[in-house]
């Protein structure tokens, strides 16, 4: 047959963005070359991030959104260095892309991966392997509010930063929580709000929530406020399949996640625009950790297996699962970075996981 060819915006960033980018654009196309010619990417890398700010006092140029568009996927790094403000880095790339393109659903698999020791002892005897999904276009990170508000005497400056929810957007989130709980081994959903303080945007999440479980009555449910939610993820993670939170609970919940599988460095995820509107992204969920950049042994396995959600999203569900098995088989093998203990480097693990690709 013709080789399908998907074209990939690769926008590596900054600091260890650039490392492990690298890192799994030669483990996907290592699996590219081994699928026989059934499917091939096509990269093009675009230089934006912090330098790119101190060229031109832009994250990324003007017309950077039009040029994503024609892309099948964008495979993303991380932004943020120590010479850009980090909400001028965030909000100049990684939000523009996510808000500009409708990525409303945002998924962050908690993996447990054998031979990575997990901080929960449970993890020892106990079958761990939970999704947070995150609300990717409104919330908290609506950008809404502003500085120098309505200062009085003896207040100083005061700022108003308003989390904004609508009901098409919680709606549209919860379903596809739910229709990703179906496909999963325990059909259950957990929604995570701070409805008892928060008495406008979370209370109508909980109705919301409430509403759309109605048109599924075969999947498990439950509501559970946030501050039990981080309790929960380290008492009775056994106890979770699906959990949905809004964009800064589920931020905050899916790092934490991470940890508890052994490293932020391990956790991938997927910024989708279910519709096909426009182009996903797929990026790790740490960011650029200027604290071991450079030194080649930032952990590539959370941009590898965002490498993977980017196959499975677009049609090569087999590629997928050979590359996360690959991955199992190294951190099994005991090819791990440091920051799980091991003593690898970023591109030992790189080749180990191509050596057993298959
Ligand atoms: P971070 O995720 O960059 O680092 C937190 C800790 O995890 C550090 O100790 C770091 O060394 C470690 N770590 C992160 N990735 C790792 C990897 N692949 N292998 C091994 N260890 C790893 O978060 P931090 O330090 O809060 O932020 C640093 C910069 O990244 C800031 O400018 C921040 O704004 C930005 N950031 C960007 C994100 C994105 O682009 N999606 C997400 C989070 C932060
Ligand atoms: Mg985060």
């Amino acid at each position: 047959g013709t080789t399908v060819r998907h074209r990939i915006a690769a926008v590596p960033a900054d600091g260890v963005g650039t490392e492990v980018v690298a890192a799994g654009r030669r483990v996907l196309d290592a699996l590219a070359e081994r699928s026989g010619g059934a499917f091939a990417l096509d990269w093009t890398e675009l230089d934006w991030g912090s330098d790119h700010y101190a060229r031109t006092g832009l994250m990324m140029p003007e017309d950077g959104l039009e040029t994503l568009r024609g892309f099948d996927a964008i495979y993303f790094g991380a932004v943020g260095w120590p010479t850009v403000p980090d909400h001028v880095s965030l909000w100049g790339l990684r939000l523009k892309v996510c808000q500009g393109f409708d990525q409303w659903a945002n998924v962050r698999p908690v993996t447990f991966y054998p031979g990575v020791t997990s901080p929960l002892r449970k993890a020892d005897d106990t079958e761990l392997d939970w999704v947070v999904v995150r609300e990717n276009s409104e919330g908290e990170y609506a950008g809404f509010g502003g500085q120098n508000f309505g200062a009085r005497e003896g207040t100083g400056q005061v700022a108003v930063q308003s989390a904004v929810f609508t009901e098409t957007g919680c709606e549209r989130i919860i379903r596809f929580a739910f229709d990703l709980a179906r496909t999963r081994s325990r059909a259950k959903v957990s929604s995570v709000t701070k409805s008892n303080a928060q008495q406008y945007g979370m209370v109508l999440w909980d109705q919301v929530f409430a509403a759309v479980a109605a048109d599924y009555p075969d999947v498990e449910t439950e509501s559970v406020l946030v501050d039990a939610m981080s309790a929960k993820f380290v008492l009775r993670p056994e106890d979770l399949s699906v959990v949905v939170a809004s964009n800064l609970q589920a931020d905050i919940l899916s790092d934490l996640g991470s940890a508890l599988a052994g490293s932020l460095g391990l956790a991938s995820s997927a910024n989708l625009n279910p519709e096909g509107r426009f182009p996903s992204m797929f990026e790790p969920v740490h960011g650029s950790a200027p604290d071991i950049a450079g030194q080649g042994v930032a952990n590539p396995v959370g941009a590898i297996e965002s490498g993977a959600l980017m196959l499975e999203h677009l049609g090569l569900p087999e590629a997928a699962r050979t590359l996360h098995a690959a991955v199992e088989r190294t951190l099994a093998d005991g090819v791990m970075t440091r920051d799980v203990g091991g003593t690898a480097s970023t591109d030992e693990v790189v080749e180990a996981i191509v050596a057993r690709l298959g």
